[in-house]
């Protein structure tokens, strides 16, 4: 069988994409993702898969199967998660949602680095207090390249990042990083992509993720991406493509919220 080698800068993180990788294909059977063939010390060889990357035309199944996996995720095993603790079953442990983030988000807040910033470091923290207990999903990078796709067949690659996250993260993670890298998207494409993914939830009972929840997490990803612009394929940044309802939606909150 033909093989991928993905390299690792330790074994530290080479072990840790193992173990999320098992999680996966455990919370997700029946999600294609490529076989492990052999283990390197520094390296993975995984089985080689054919597949084009995600493109914005892509959106909405793959909005369709994120929410899918999350809520299948959700149903078997993370029920039992809290997002403000880190996980543990048989034997991974997946970190909490704030957990690293929080850090990460202030340190780039406060570097000045990041343009056209819709969220202040108090909403950040608002945000990251409401969402410890909301219902647990996970986070897994679904940036477009995470994706291998074929025909009606999506392969989903890349293990290095595993988190809880509350439902609907990952999916604004798939639309701001698709938007950087092909630009502006229609707004009735996202609008479909996130009612196509919360009809998983939903049909489960759960609530889902709301516009505003949606909007936060667009934000957030925004702050934690825009460091990779110019890399990765990322050629516009979120705050020249955001539709403008997700930046209204936010100041509604901020004045409901103000003291
Ligand atoms: N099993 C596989 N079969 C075929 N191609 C693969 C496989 N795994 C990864 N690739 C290709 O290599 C690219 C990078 O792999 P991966 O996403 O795991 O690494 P990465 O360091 O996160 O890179 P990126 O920043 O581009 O996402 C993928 O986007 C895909 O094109
Ligand atoms: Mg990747």
């Amino acid at each position: 069988m033909r093989a991928f080698t993905k390299t690792y800068a330790d074994p530290q993180t080479q072990q840790q994409a193992l173990a999320h990788h098992r999680w996966i294909a455990r919370a997700n059977p029946d999600v294609r993702i490529p076989k492990v063939l052999q283990v390197h010390p520094t390296g993975i060889d995984f089985e080689h898969l054919d597949g084009l990357h995600g493109t914005a035309d892509d959106l909405v199944p793959l909005a369709d199967l994120l929410g899918h996996q999350h809520t299948t995720a959700h149903t078997r095993e993370l029920h039992a998660a809290r997002l403000d603790a880190p996980h543990t079953s048989d034997g991974t442990t997946i970190a909490g949602f704030a957990a690293g983030r929080r850090e990460r988000l202030h340190h780039l807040l406060a570097s000045g680095a990041v343009p056209g910033l819709a969220l202040t470091r108090e909403a950040i923290d608002g945000w990251l207090e409401r969402a410890a207990t909301m219902p647990a999903a996970f986070y897994k990078d679904a940036n477009p390249r995470n994706f291998l796709i074929t025909g009606a067949d999506v392969t989903v690659i890349d293990f290095d990042s595993l988190t809880l996250a509350p439902f609907g993260y990952d999916l604004a993670k798939l639309v701001v990083s698709t938007a950087m890298t092909t630009g502006p998207l229609p707004e009735d494409t996202i609008r479909q992509a996130v009612d196509t993914y919360n009809r998983h939830p939903q049909h489960r009972g759960l609530p889902g993720c709301t516009w505003g929840e949606f909007a936060a997490w667009c934000e957030f990803q925004h702050v934690l991406t825009a460091p990779y612009l110019g890399t990765n394929n990322y050629r516009f940044s979120w705050h020249t493509v955001r539709p403008a309802w997700t930046s209204d939606i936010l100041r509604r909150f901020d004045k409901e919220w103000a003291p």
